[in-house]
């Protein structure tokens, strides 16, 4: 399975597509019902923010200016890394000159950039290698039945591995090397999964696989020394839990047992079965997973027919507006029917909370982190112990959010500081982001070009919306700014992104990095046009932004930010790579999910590389000298999107979601046969890859 970087095979032909961007039509329908097709449900009028040009005054804004005036006779160098570095970086640029004097191979990145490529088959560096971990179908419960794919059933699903894994997170066991790992089950393609598929007419049966192939997977994994490959426990598989769409959730935080949450089936508003659409994710420092619940909006039918109007505008911003839905679950449970219960749609759209080390614990929806569509959410402990976590709502044109708990984190693993960290997220304050440039708006033409002062920054703040029962929005209960968070940030003139998705702190240098993934409406009739944060019209290639709270406390309510990178083929002259030299880079495309290794470096994975080659997974360093270096670790097989990573020192794992996921492809014309070969189907995997040397990646 493992490949070296170029075997001089010949590539596939490029695809063609229809959709705007790399990715496919099909995913587009059943992953976030054509949320691109549609016009993006934010319609409110908040301002350019790039008209008003202010002077960052932040530490690191007076710190640049300096920087960018010394560097000025050095003409190119002005737009480094280094020269625009603040102190932290100036320590780890004299690091990086000891390692590199000294041969110390410290940051783990000295792998050979793999190439883009349409292969079907997941392409590692050189003197790496892979394997699947877990692909769909394969057992979680120690009873599951062998996958059998022409003759799956929603008993035999509930317990084995579902579809579309996105979110991957390792939460460690006592002993050497085993983790539970913790998969989220993104959505359903039942053209995929099912040979006799009729999408007018599901079956029973197929909806209820559906159900089952959702949510998330508990699996307890270990490493075989013998061979370094990283595997399910055999035994010992007392945590193994799958969570699915009829799974019992707890809602907890202010607005549980609100009005707007109350249905027929549950009147008391906080008991919801199931999670959808989880995406991206995080791991507490408490041992829980944090996951998101994105575009839950294509579940739900017959908006259309929703009378009250107060309802229908709100279901408009969420994305609900239409009749019949894709999979056509209305027609097996009417709560996915707004016409008969309008309020189910408002119980989905949060962050979910899961103990994979109690079995027997009930999910949690979290309703203080606000509801929207959630791409994930990550957490640090701010320096005065108060738990911060980062968010994204993954629409054009939505927002970015953090959620600032009241309590204090408690250390250790006993009972009671688990039990006291498992309440964190109940109480705190709900803030979104304003974005401001510190150039002039005539600077950002919008083709990506740098302005005068060399860079894509500026400040920002946080504004508050909401504390626990008291709202800081007018005209908005504190209950409606929790439930209905994209209209009351609409109020407060929230800044509109190009699509944020995972919003990730460092824990190495607490700055907080956020993938925007792409937007090609931006300055498109009606919509708003390029600004310094979105320095980019009809932005196809999405860009990476680096957030510093002030005096670096997590808490803080104003910021400062830059473009770590502006995405695209390196020979672009719109694009930018941390101020590294371009000719030196891999083309990046789509920045979707983060994450960091032990050393602090930047890993991105991409969802839908508009440069048409395969979906990959990329590192950069974000200190010292190498700063925006974006060099290609891994490409996904062909049709597939790279998800989920998590960089150990010893191993990276990448959920492939989606493999085959080609326009015109389908079960009885599959487009990919990975991860089995032959003539087999396609099966949405988590993989891992390791050094062939068994030396470590990094630390
Ligand atoms: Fe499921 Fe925002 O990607
Ligand atoms: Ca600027
Ligand atoms: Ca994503």
């Amino acid at each position: 399975m493992s490949s070296p970087t170029d075997r001089g095979r010949r590539l596939l032909p490029l695809l063609p597509t229809n959709h705007p961007l790399g990715r496919q039509a099909v995913t587009c329908q059943y992953r976030c019902g054509n949320a691109c097709s549609h016009d993006a449900p934010n319609t409110s009028a908040n301002a350019y923010f790039g008209d008003v040009v202010k002077e960052v005054v932040s530490r690191r804004g007076m710190l640049k200016a300096g920087a960018v005036v010394a560097a000025a006779g050095a003409g190119a160098l002005a737009f480094s890394g280094a020269a625009a570095a603040a102190p932290a970086h100036a320590e780890a640029d004299l690091d990086a000159d000891l390692d590199l004097r000294l041969g110390r191979d410290r940051d783990g990145l000295n792998f050979e950039p793999v190439q883009p490529n349409t292969l079907d088959e997941l392409v590692v560096p050189k003197g790496y290698q892979s394997d699947v971990v877990i692909r769909w179908g394969d057992p979680v419960l120690p009873d599951a039945p062998k996958f059998d794919f022409g003759n799956q059933t929603a008993a035999a699903q509930a317990k084995q591995f579902g579809f579309n894994n996105d979110f991957c997170g390792l939460v460690p066991l006592p002993g050497w090397d085993r983790w539970l790992m913790v998969s989220n089950h993104e959505y359903t393609s039942e053209e995929f999964m099912f040979s006799d598929w009729d999408a007018n007419n599901p079956t029973e049966e197929q909806v209820k696989i559906a159900w089952a192939a959702h949510g998330l997977s508990v699996v307890q994994v270990e490493r075989d020394h013998r061979t370094g490959k990283l595997v399910p426990s055999k035994d010992r598989r007392k945590y193994n839990r799958r969570i699915t769409m009829t799974t019992k959730f707890e809602v907890r935080g202010p607005a549980a047992g609100s009005k707007h949450l109350r249905t027929s089936a549950d009147p008391s508003g906080k008991v919801v079965l199931g999670t959808q659409n989880n995406c991206a994710g995080g791991v507490t420092p408490w041992g829980t997973i944090l996951s998101g619940e994105e575009n839950f909006n294509q579940y739900f039918a017959n908006a259309n027919q929703v009378a009250d109007a107060t309802t229908k505008a709100r279901l408009a911003r969420y994305g609900m507006s239409g009749g019949a839905t894709t999979r056509k679950w209305e027609r097996f449970d009417k709560r996915f029917d707004l016409a008969q219960e309008p309020n189910e749609a408002n119980r989905f759209g949060w962050i979910v909370e899961v103990d994979p080390l109690d079995p027997t614990s009930t999910p949690v929806k979290h309703t203080a982190l606000g509801r929207f569509k959630h791409e994930g959410a990550n957490v640090i402990v701010a320096r005065d112990g108060r738990v911060v976590a980062y968010m994204g709502d993954d629409e054009r044109f939505d927002y970015m959010y953090k959620f600032v708990t009241d309590g204090t984190y408690q250390k250790g693993d006993s009972k009671r500081a688990r039990e006291h960290n498992k309440r964190l997220l109940d109480s705190g304050t709900l803030y979104v982001a304003k974005f401001t440039g510190d150039s002039p708006a005539a600077e950002i033409d919008g083709t990506g070009k740098l302005p005068s002062d060399g860079e894509f920054d500026g400040s920002g703040e946080w504004i508050p919306l909401a504390h626990n029962d008291k709202s800081f929005v007018e005209g908005f209960t504190a209950e409606e700014v929790y439930i209905f968070t994209r209209l009351a940030a609409d109020k407060v003139g929230a800044t509109k992104m190009d699509r944020p998705e995972d919003v990730e702190p460092s824990l190495k240098n607490r700055r907080v990095y956020a993938a925007l993934t792409n937007n090609t409406d931006r300055g498109k009739a009606g919509k708003e046009g390029a600004t310094e944060v979105a320095p980019r019209l009809g932005n196809k290639h999405g860009h990476v932004l680096e957030l510093e709270e002030r005096r670096g406390d997590n808490t803080a309510t104003t910021f400062s930010w830059k473009l770590l990178l502006v995405c695209g083929d390196p020979n672009d002259p719109g694009t930018y790579f941390g101020g590294f030299d371009k000719t030196q880079v891999s083309p990046i495309s789509c920045p979707d999910n983060v994450a960091f290794d032990s050393q602090g470096n930047l890993w991105i994975s991409t969802d839908g590389n508009a440069l048409k080659s395969n979906d990959g997974l990329f590192a950069v360093p974000v200190e010292g000298k190498r700063r925006g270096q974006v060099k290609q670790f891994l490409t996904v097989p062909l049709g597939a999107e790279t998800c989920g990573p998590v960089i150990t020192d010893d191993f990276v794992l990448v959920s492939v979601q989606h493999p085959g996921e080609i326009d015109g492809a389908s079960a009885s014309n599959p487009a990919s046969h990975w991860p089995d070969g032959g003539t087999s189907q396609p099966r949405p995997s988590v993989a891992v890859v390791w050094r062939k040397d068994r030396r470590r990646i990094c630390g």
